[in-house]
């Protein structure tokens, strides 16, 4: 039986991965550490709430005491480690919190796994720090570039790229300097159940919706490779249970496609949403496909972001070769299970854009 310290539980991926681990695990402890940013959302954990093994600390993973406390009281032989600030265009605007809580928050975990984990004597007979890193540390590719490999030289670009990829470093040094018992995965963009509409495929999703505009950057060219988030919790199991420690895992899904063919791709799973049923069109008014329009009508050229990197790959044959790891959705099944989660769970996704899940958290939980 593991104990393990989730890291960024209430957040995208965390969440995924804490429903992935209980119904997995059930004999696993799963305590969950999250300081419950705009990203974090108690109510993406709804699901584990009566789960006896599991527990939820809202505080922050820079307070360094509490973390020492919560591995020796919880007996923690396993952290996965995933809460960070995690949107690019958030680094551009505002940095500050991305060096404190990537960078600083990191390297305080660190400290922590070493203290309790090599320099006590109650330390666990084994132990695993598992860090949850971006392909954005290797920076921008061009059309024909191979895709990043473990051995890909780092190269970040933005405030938030720059923050992780110091992050890998100092974990990386943990295990070298100390003996720190660490791995670490670089994966390629996520998307699925539970993303805050603020990333790319959720914001299209919900603006359609809404009948917003869907605003592209620049001509729309660049490229990402995409990963249904079910996926990555997987892989991330996989170098947990099979990984060499000391060592990183690239994850991908296989699946470079630009923005824009996104962006249509989306706007025609509406349009077929709408068409097979007509009860979409009484919820979503404002939608033009509730009109019998082209949600594509709604597509905007914006502004770039600055610094934009064109295009990311992964190379994810070290995983396939050593984890057994391949994705299991491709992106077409994955694009449709996402939208059809989104029309069933309408209420999580306005209550966490306006703040209110908040107020619905107050009512189902005591405050810790
Ligand atoms: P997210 O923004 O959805 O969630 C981040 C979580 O961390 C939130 O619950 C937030 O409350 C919490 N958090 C933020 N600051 C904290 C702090 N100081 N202390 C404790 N908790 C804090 O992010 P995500 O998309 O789920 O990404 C999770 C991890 O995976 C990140 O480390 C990110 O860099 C990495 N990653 C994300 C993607 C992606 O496409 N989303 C791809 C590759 C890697
Ligand atoms: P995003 O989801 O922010 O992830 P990342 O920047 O970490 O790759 O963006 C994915 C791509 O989509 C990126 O090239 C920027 C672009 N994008 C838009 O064109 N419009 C948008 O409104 C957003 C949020 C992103």
């Amino acid at each position: 039986m593991a104990r393990l310290l989730v890291t960024g539980g209430a957040g995208f991926i965390g969440a995924n991965f804490v429903h992935y681990w209980t119904a997995q695990y059930p004999e696993d402890r799963v305590v969950v550490l999250d300081a419950l940013t705009y990203a974090g959302n108690r109510a993406s954990l709804e699901a584990v709430a009566d789960c006896k093994q599991y527990r939820f600390v809202n505080e922050s993973i820079v307070n360094e005491d509490v973390v020492c406390e919560l591995l020796r009281e919880e007996r923690i032989d396993t952290l996965v480690h995933f809460a960070a600030e995690s949107h690019v265009d958030r680094s551009i605007s505002g940095p500050a919190a991305f060096i404190n809580t990537n960078i600083v928050g990191t390297h305080n975990l660190l400290q922590a796994a070493r203290s309790v984990w090599l320099d006590s004597d109650d330390a666990p007979a084994s132990h695993r720090f598992h860090h949850v890193s971006t392909d954005e540390v290797y920076g921008s590719l061009g059309p024909s570039d191979p895709g990043f490999s473990e051995t890909t030289p780092y190269a970040p670009s933005s405030p938030y790229s720059a923050s992780k990829a110091a992050s890998d470093h100092l974990v990386r040094a943990y295990h070298h300097t100390y003996g720190l018992q660490v791995t670490t995965s670089n994966c390629s963009n996520n998307y699925g159940p539970y993303q805050f509409p603020e990333k790319l495929i959720p914001l299209m999703i919900v603006n359609a919706l809404d009948g917003k505009p869907l605003p592209v950057y620049g001509d729309g060219s660049n490229i990402r490779d995409w990963l249904y988030v079910a996926d990555h919790v997987r892989a991330i199991d996989l170098v947990i249970k099979r990984g060499e420690v000391g060592e990183t895992y690239n994850v991908g899904g296989n699946e470079e496609r630009a923005n824009i063919d996104i962006v249509n791709t989306i706007c025609e799973a509406i349009d077929a949403a709408f068409a097979a049923d007509p009860g979409l069109a009484a919820r979503f008014p404002d939608a033009p496909a509730a009109g019998g329009r082209d949600s594509a009508s709604l597509i905007t050229s914006v502004k770039d972001r600055p610094g934009h990197d064109w295009r990311y790959a992964i190379d994810a044959s070290r995983a396939q070769r050593e984890l057994g790891f391949s994705p299991q959705h491709d992106f077409i099944g994955g694009l449709q299970n996402t939208i059809n989660w989104m029309l069933d769970n309408e209420a999580w996704w306005r209550a966490v854009m306006d703040g209110s899940y908040r107020d619905w958290v107050a009512k189902h939980y005591a405050v810790d």
